[in-house]
């Protein structure tokens, strides 16, 4: 990892922490999601950043991936607990963060936990460490206050213009023995639920990727694919971004986005859900393993 890329890096987490600060003061009962999260992005394009995906904020027992469509009336309501889940690019490298703020006042407990498997994964995380050592960390801490980690989330690697790269860090003791290596960029992410310790698909999906170059027929498909891929690169993004900034009929987009899915060309990113009635709680931030030192991002 040179010099200006470990630059990049930072200015991502720096950007990244003052936007999880602003979350936390604009974030109230009542706010508008939609505006919110339009908010903090165009917050970060001014810092000089890129969001690396769309602010992610699930809300109770959706555990990843809402973030609030064009259409969108959701507002934060009192009995809440949310997800502020923020990715931040400079130049392609990505700081990935997320935390948890509980409206609700019920679940301090597991949001204090999450935050402490968190902490003691990053005291362990260093060149050499096993990656099921980690998820081992992970699980007892959050074992130990009575909650379950959910075993089908995980950290990741990150990097340039990519945000899951391997390897994958469990919330689980795995076995896992791949180790961390010199020139990695690591998000660790445990996530607590009182639930059964394991999230589905849901149906919603309002995150998308690009996947495989495959031809498209159509022109609204190649209009849609050219622009993607000239703002957003290989990233996530969310379909309320096309609304805003594609001249394009909500119609014609519509008919583009079909055919991009059915051809396999993009991806969906659905919501994923604990069981009805849980709650789920996430903590994450990013590391890098540079020249025998750990750097955290934010
Ligand atoms: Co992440």
């Amino acid at each position: 990892m040179d010099k200006t890329e470990v630059q990049n890096y930072k200015k991502a987490g720096e950007i990244t922490k003052e936007m999880q600060e602003l979350s936390a003061k604009k974030l109230k009962e009542g706010a508008n999601l939609y505006e919110f999260a339009e908010h903090i992005e165009s917050e970060i394009k001014k810092k000089g950043g890129a969001p690396a995906f769309p602010i992610n904020l699930s809300m109770n027992n959706v555990a990843a991936h809402y973030t609030p469509s064009f259409e969108s009336e959701d507002v934060l309501l009192g009995d809440t607990v949310i997800k502020v889940d923020i990715g931040v690019h400079v130049n392609g490298f990505i700081a990935d963060s997320a935390f948890t703020i509980d409206f609700s006042g019920k679940h301090k407990e597991m949001v204090e936990t999450t935050e402490q498997a968190l902490e003691e994964a990053v005291k362990m995380f260093k060149e050499g460490v096993s990656v099921g050592a980690l998820g081992k960390k992970i699980e007892s801490t959050l074992r130990g206050k009575g909650f379950n980690p959910i075993q089908n989330l995980s950290g990741h690697g990150v990097s340039e213009y990519d945000a899951h790269v391997g390897p994958s860090i469990p919330n689980i003791a795995n076995n896992d023995s791949r180790k961390i290596e010199e020139g990695m960029a690591i998000a660790i992410e445990p996530f607590a639920t009182d639930g059964e310790g394991f999230v589905r698909e849901g149906s919603q999906a309002e995150i998308f990727q690009v996947a495989e170059k495959v031809p498209v027929r159509g022109m609204e498909a190649r209009k849609i694919l050219a622009f993607v891929e000239e703002n957003y690169s290989k990233l996530p993004f969310a379909e309320r971004w096309l609304q805003k900034e594609l001249k394009m009929s909500d119609f014609a987009r519509k008919i583009g986005m079909r055919e991009l899915m059915q051809k396999k060309c993009i991806m969906a990113f659905p919501l994923l859900k604990e069981k009805e009635g849980k709650t789920v709680c996430q903590a994450e931030t990013t590391l890098l393993a540079h020249e025998g030192k750990v750097i955290r991002l934010l």
